[in-house]
């Protein structure tokens, strides 16, 4: 039934395309959204789950996603998770095709799909349907150049790990996906904790771009705890046997404290302040309060808007890896940032806005969520400057901050940036990290469906579309393979394929 239910389905939602009518509302699903979930597609790695995962997908449904990276090398793909509901994978199915090869259709959950698939070539489509289903969480897999055979997906856990240091290459994407990481960049993370998406937390690896990262594994502990960093909140977890932690290059000293404190001189806003308490003293929550290490009330501004900033001179050139705030501290003030960006700039020069790493607008930054918990953010590229200053964006109440900035002195870390994740990116340009390229939604008819001329232009159109796509070839991507175990979209496409172009 489901495969001749998908069938129906899909004619008729042909139809409907193209002769313009509505699709009836059991269709519209499929013809508003697709069966794209959580998609992050970078031109070295990248993440991708079909809708809704872990939860279950829609019926009738596609999803279809060209990836590239680039020219001359080969990519590789790993198969995180895979549950669709499907005997023959007929109507509910996952293939990746590349010029040369289709790989696949895979369903089921136990079927012996591969955990790691090498291409040939530095392009595919993966595509994923749904039919009519009950239940199935879909699929989950990354991808990179063959240069990472290491390659990870969002959903290992060190737990799965036996040695006690091993390096393994973080795809982009992980940080929006679900499941759970214990304990902080300190005192390590519990052993059954998501390894990427810890990597992210702890400030290893940026989302937008994954990495290499190095694990060391450890004696557990009693109590791991949680905090909210680089925009990932950590649970508190209980006594595990292992836990883990990321190697450093050591550039994470706090600047306040590396030559005793920072005079307050350093420290300016563009407001501050004045309070007059209950007993009638006027209480100034001044810039100089904005030190983390300085305990009692924190610095708040006068005026609520955008334009309000804290200032701190660092008194020469840093390296800035990473920034931890607070809010007011107090219960009574229930004040707090909760989004901010960063500007910085050195001796004569301009203010600059930080800028993610691979998108042109600036960073915003996930700040704090209640007045007293600290709240840690990393730079990847880290900022190199003498002056900073932190501009609140989104805040409760009142402007408030405590900070600390993290990082090191330019001469002391002069060999250990070698490391790429410090690195822009050589070719930053081309793949926009969360944008998509088109997909295509649109069902194929199959052979007897009978069409006019302008139908049939609209559909030549559509193939000729996905042939540039596949391959970047004048053949057809499909013409080598054998029809049996094909998917029946697939096998109608080749068919209207050899008939019309
Ligand atoms: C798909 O449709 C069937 C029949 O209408 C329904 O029983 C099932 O719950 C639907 N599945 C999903 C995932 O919505
Ligand atoms: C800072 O770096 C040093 C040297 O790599 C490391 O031993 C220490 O644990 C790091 N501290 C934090 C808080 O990451
Ligand atoms: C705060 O703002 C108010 C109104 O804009 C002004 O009257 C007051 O002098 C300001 N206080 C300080 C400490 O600047
Ligand atoms: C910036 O100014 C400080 C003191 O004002 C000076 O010591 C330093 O050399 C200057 N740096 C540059 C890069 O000009
Ligand atoms: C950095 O450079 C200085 C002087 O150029 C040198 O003395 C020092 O050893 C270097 N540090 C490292 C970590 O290589």
């Amino acid at each position: 039934m489901g495969c001749s239910g998908g069938l129906r389905a899909v004619r008729s939602a042909l139809l409907a395309l193209l002769l313009g009518f509505s699709a009836p509302p059991w269709l519209q699903a499929e013809k508003l959204g697709d069966g794209c979930g959580h998609m992050v597609v970078y031109q070295d790695s990248g993440t991708l789950a079909s809708k809704n995962y872990p939860g279950t997908y829609p019926n009738y449904t596609v999803c279809e996603k060209k990836i590239q990276i680039p020219q001359g090398k080969r990519l590789i793909f790993k198969i995180g998770d895979l549950d669709i509901e499907s005997e023959k994978c007929e109507s509910n199915y996952l293939t990746i095709l590349s010029s040369s090869t289709i790989h696949g259709p895979y369903c089921g959950n136990m079927m012996p799909v591969p955990k790691e698939i090498i291409l040939d070539t530095n392009e595919a489509i993966i595509r994923f349907e749904s039919g009519s289903h009950v239940s199935g969480r879909g699929f989950l897999l990354s991808y990179a150049s063959s240069d990472h055979p290491d390659l990870i997906t969002c959903l290992e856990r060190a737990n799965h790990h036996v040695k006690n240091e091993y390096s393994r290459y973080c795809p982009a994407g992980c940080r929006d996906i679900a499941g759970d990481i214990s304990g902080n960049i300190v005192e390590g993370y519990r052993d059954t904790s998501l390894l990427c998406k810890s990597a992210i937390h702890s400030g290893v690896v940026a989302d937008e771009l994954g990495g290499q990262i190095n694990v060391i594994q450890q004696k557990g502990v009693s109590r791991y705890k949680g905090i909210l960093a680089n925009g990932i909140l950590s649970q508190d977890g209980s006594l595990s046997d292992k836990r883990f932690v990321f190697t450093s290059n050591g550039c994470n000293k706090s600047l306040s404290l590396e030559d005793g404190f920072i005079p307050n001189s350093h420290i300016t806003a563009s407001s501050s302040w004045e309070e007059t308490s209950e007993i009638g003293e006027s209480v100034q929550w001044s810039p100089d309060k904005a030190w983390l290490q300085v305990q009692g009330i924190s610095w708040a501004s006068n005026h609520s808007s955008h334009r309000e900033w804290l200032e701190i001179d660092l008194g020469e050139k840093k390296r800035i890896t990473g920034i931890r705030t607070t809010g007011s501290t107090m219960l009574k003030f229930n004040f707090y940032v909760k989004t901010f960006i960063m500007n910085y700039k050195n001796n004569n020069s301009k203010w600059r806005t930080y800028k993610g790493i691979l998108s042109n607008e600036e960073k915003v930054f996930q700040g704090n969520s209640n007045y007293g918990d600290l709240v840690r953010n990393n730079f990847i590229p880290p900022i190199v400057a003498r002056y900073v200053r932190i501009i609140p964006q989104t805040w409760h109440q009142r402007i408030a901050l405590k900070v600390e900035m993290i990082g090191c002195r330019i001469t002391q870390a002069n060999n250990s940036f070698t490391h790429p994740m410090w690195q822009r990116p050589s070719q930053s340009t081309g793949v926009a990290v969360g944008k998509e390229d088109r997909t295509i939604t649109e069902p194929i008819p199959s052979e007897d469906t009978s069409l006019g001329e302008r139908q049939k232009k609209v559909l030549m159109a559509h193939l000729m579309h996905k042939t540039q796509v596949v391959g970047n070839r004048s053949s057809s991507p499909l013409s080598d393979i054998s029809q049996q175990n094909l998917p029946s979209a697939i096998i109608m496409k080749r068919r209207l394929h050899k008939s019309w172009i």
